[in-house]
Order: structure tokens, then sequence, then C-alpha cells
């Protein structure tokens, strides 16, 4: 069977990790049509749209997208300007595909690899993170030269929706604890709701542990004993903020997958961005973009080609001969891919 996946290879360091993910796919034994979807900066070269309708329409058609990270800054003017029912505006080109195609998850799985992540090669924490509302809905102003406001906006339904998805998560992948991440003591009406409709879809799933923990306290124990998490569910800026928390303690931004999920589509990318700093140069870590399409076969229902990939990937670091530089070696991106996919090779699921 052949799967028909959208590729938006995006900006910077993009293109080259997309392609080292298509080439690790590919030697995973799954046969997949890429289908280009281009938003960001090619887009824009080539249309003047940095997210074109027409690669909205072949990503909610195909439902599922690997997409590279994105420069991500103000859309010129915000708006979609060929969508059909107008124009629509949107804080950022990640943050108008999240709105376009619906995606309300954001799913980090970060783990420790010995030896590149030294003690913190045990970590193994999910964080399950909203990302349609908080304070980075884009509700914001400037009050007068010296001051800005932005609006923190929770709604019962979007926390109900993410911790059902969260404890769904925990059950489905046997995982045994689900923290909420909140500060609640400070922010009432809109953490203390969010930590209200967590415990309420909690109730229902008895055979999970339910926990919560204050942001600040949750940033210091993932420091001091990150085995404290296991499935955490957040509100979208505390999950951005502990995502690459745990990346880093993991070893490197590098090392961080990342999936976006909603009811109709599904968009797999690294955690981390596109690092224009190291463009063009070869040498950018491929592995969080390659754990990420391990999460896309995972979805696609390729699970045995999703564990051969992560296997692959636990096989190179854990032999540490093939290194990228982020994690101390000198290999170029080439090089890590191609000891990823000689390493799917010799692994079996
Ligand atoms: P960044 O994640 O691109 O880079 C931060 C640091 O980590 C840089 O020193 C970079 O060289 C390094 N780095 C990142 N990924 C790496 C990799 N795979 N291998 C080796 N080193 C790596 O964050 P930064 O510099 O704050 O943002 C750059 C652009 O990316 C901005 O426009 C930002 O808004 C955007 N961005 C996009 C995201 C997305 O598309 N999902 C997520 C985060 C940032």
């Amino acid at each position: 069977m052949t799967y028909r996946v959208a590729v938006a290879a995006g900006d910077g360091i993009g293109p080259e990790l997309t392609a080292a993910t298509q080439q690790v796919l590919d030697a995973a034994g799954v046969s997949i049509e890429w289908v280009a979807a281009p938003v960001g900066k090619a887009a824009a070269a080539r249309c003047g749209e940095e997210l074109p309708w027409e690669s909205l329409e072949t990503m909610r058609e195909l439902g599922v997208v690997l997409k590279g990270p994105l420069i991500a800054e103000r859309l010129s003017g915000g708006a979609l300007v060929r969508a059909p029912e107008g124009t629509r505006t949107h804080p950022s080109v990640n943050n108008g595909l999240r709105r376009e195609l619906d995606l309300y998850c954001n799913l980090r799985p970060v783990r420790g690899f010995a030896p590149v992540s030294g003690r913190y090669a045990a970590m193994d924490l999910v964080i399950v993170r909203e990302v349609t509302e908080d304070i980075y809905s884009g509700i914001e102003r400037s009050v007068n030269e010296d001051c800005g406001e932005a609006v923190k906006r929770i709604t019962g339904q979007a926390s109900r929706r993410i911790a059902r998805f969260a404890y769904d998560y925990a059950v489905r992948c046997g995982r045994r604890r689900v923290t909420a991440i909140h500060k609640a003591n400070v922010l009432h009406k809109t953490d203390g709701l969010f930590l209200r409709c967590v415990r309420e879809v909690g109730a229902e799933y008895p055979g999970i542990l339910s926990e919560d923990r204050m942001v600040d306290a949750a940033c210091y124990m993932m420091v001091k004993d990150p085995a404290a998490f296991d499935v955490m569910v957040l509100p979208n800026q505390y999950g951005d903020i502990l995502s690459d928390l745990a990346a880093g303690l993991a070893g490197s931004l590098g090392l961080a997958p990342g999936a976006n999920f909603g009811e109709t589509a599904a968009m797999f990318e690294a955690a981390h961005g596109a690092a224009p700093d190291i463009a063009g140069k070869g040498i950018a870590n491929p592995i969080s973009l390659i754990l990420s399409g391990a999460l896309l076969l995972d979805h696609l229902g390729e699970r045995e080609a999703g564990d051969r990939v992560r296997s692959a990937v636990e096989m190179v670091l854990s032999e540490a001969r093939v290194l990228p530089a982020d994690l101390g070696g000198t290999a170029t991106s080439q090089e890590v891919t191609d000891a990823i996919c000689s390493a799917c090779e010799k692994v079996t699921a």
C-alpha cells in the first residue's frame, strides 16, 4: 500500500531535514507518495503568499502532513488572500496552519538517550500542549507608548478537549500518570478553570493517576527528578516553554519530536525552529524531525515501522560514533541520516 502525505519543507534548515526524514521513512520500508504543499518563504517566493490556499487544501484533503520548521514572524498583512470564504488573519504561518487545519493538540514526547543525555538518559515524558488559546491567541494591544497588554484566554471546552486527549493517550500508550500544569493559585479564572476541567475529565479515568503541579514547581522538579513526570497536560504557553526545557535536559532541541492533532488532520514537525544560523551548512541534527516521522508512521497505522525508526535512532546514539555537532560530534546531517538508514536495516522492531 502507498500512503499519500503532504509535505511542507519549511524554511532555514527545514528543507535539509525534511529530505533526511523522507529518506529514513523510505528505509523503514513504508511506501509514501509525498505531495508538495509549500508554505513559508518557499511559497512566498513562488506565489507571493506564505500560506497559499492550495497548500492548505492539499493538507486538508490528505489529512497527514510532514512539516519542516518555519521562520515564525507576523504574516505580511496577516491575510490568506485567496481564501474562498474571505480574508482571515493569523499571527504567524505556524499559528495559521494550526488554525486552518483545526489542530488543537501539540504532542511532544521527550526522552533521554544514553550516553548523549548524561544524567537525563532515563527521562521519558510526554508533553500534551493545548494550542488554540491562552496568551498566544494573538489578542494583544498597545495601551500607550509605554504599555502593552495581551489577553490570556482559556475556555472550558478547549481545556476538557485537551485533557481528554491526554488521558486517552495515556491509556492507549500504557502510561500511568497525567499531571496538569498550571498557576491556578494566581490565575484563578484562567488556569483555575483549566485545572478544574482537567480534574473533571481525569475523574473518568480511574486507572490513571491524576496529579497537578504549579508551573514553577514543575520546572524545578523536571530538572531535579524528571521521573516525577509521565504525561503532562498544559495550556499553550507553559507547554511551549516546558517542552524546550525538557529537550534541553535530553541534550538538544535536535532530539525532540512533535506532532499536532485535530479531529481531521495531523501535522508532524520538530520541536525546534528554522535555525537560520546554521541553515545550508549541512550540520543540523535531523533526529528531531526523523523521530517526528516515526510518529507519522504510528499515525498511519505503521507502528512496527515507527518502532524500527526509533530503534535505529537509539542504536546510532548509543554507539555515539556518528553524532551531529549539537551532540558534540562532527558528523554532517547526511552522515547521521545515512547511519540511521543503515541501522533501520539492522534492527528488528
Ligand atoms: P531555533 O530552534 O531555530 O534555534 C535555537 C538554537 O538551536 C539555534 O542555535 C539553532 O542553531 C539550534 N538548533 C535548532 N534546531 C537545531 C537542529 N536540528 N540541529 C542543531 N541545532 C539546532 O529557535 P530560534 O533561533 O529562536 O528561531 C528561529 C526561527 O524559527 C524563528 O523565526 C522562530 O520563530 C522559528 N521557530 C519555528 C518553529 C516551528 O516552525 N515550529 C518553532 C520554533 C521556532
